[in-house]
């Protein structure tokens, strides 16, 4: 029990903050480095089709992440933008939509099974953590991803909308992916910061 008083508490909590803040920054700067998104030379088309990455979002301690392979990188609003697709369904939809944020993460080829678990169960019912063993790792306010990631993509918000059954102009994509017309909810995010591990 603290014995102090509540000035002397706030100040300890603000000290603590602060050095929680800066043993993030060194962790960080110790396993990854920024790069610009210009300078990536990964083959994004195949790395998101056969490699997957993981979406998550929330905060360190209320978050969800899965597994993703639709998804798109590019330029939008002269700003370096990803989106992610999410049905609605998912466990990890609640968080998307709740936070302004989400993180891509990848990972090298010894995560598959990891990668596999997390688009094969969900957080509602199952600690993704604690079964796959990945540790989480605070980018920023509301911006989780994971120490074993290979590449993050830090990103916000910037625009939501529902796939709508009445725009479809090739109408057989949705009998073809969308049987239970569950259309996913998608999110356009500015990134904010590449991570590259060191
Ligand atoms: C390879 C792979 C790719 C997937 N891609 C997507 C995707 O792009 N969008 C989506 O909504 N679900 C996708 N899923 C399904 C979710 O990852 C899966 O339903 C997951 O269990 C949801 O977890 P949650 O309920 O904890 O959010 C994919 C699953 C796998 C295995």
């Amino acid at each position: 029990m603290f014995d102090g008083n509540i000035e002397q508490r706030f100040t300890n909590d603000l000290y603590q903050t602060q050095i929680d803040y800066i043993c993030l920054q060194k962790q960080m700067k110790s396993l990854f480095k920024t790069i610009a998104v210009e300078s990536l030379k990964d083959n994004f088309f195949r790395r998101i089709n056969r490699e997957w990455m993981l979406i998550t979002a929330g905060s360190t301690d209320h978050f969800n992440t899965m597994t993703a392979s639709w998804g798109t990188l590019g330029i939008l609003w002269n700003k370096p933008i990803a989106v992610c697709f999410v049905r609605p369904h998912r466990y990890t939809f609640q968080f998307t939509e709740k936070y302004n944020y989400f993180t891509l993460s990848f990972f090298n080829k010894n995560y598959r099974s990891i990668l596999d678990f997390c688009g094969t169960h969900s957080g509602r019912d199952t600690d993704k953590v604690s079964r796959t063993g990945l540790i989480p790792l605070e980018l920023g306010t509301d911006r989780v991803s994971f120490k074993q990631a290979e590449l993050i993509f830090e990103c916000r918000k910037m625009y939501a909308d529902y796939i709508k059954p009445e725009n479809f102009i090739m109408q057989d994509i949705i009998k073809k992916n969308y049987p239970g017309l569950d259309f996913h909810r998608f999110y356009i995010g500015e990134i904010l910061n590449c991570y590259s591990r060191e």
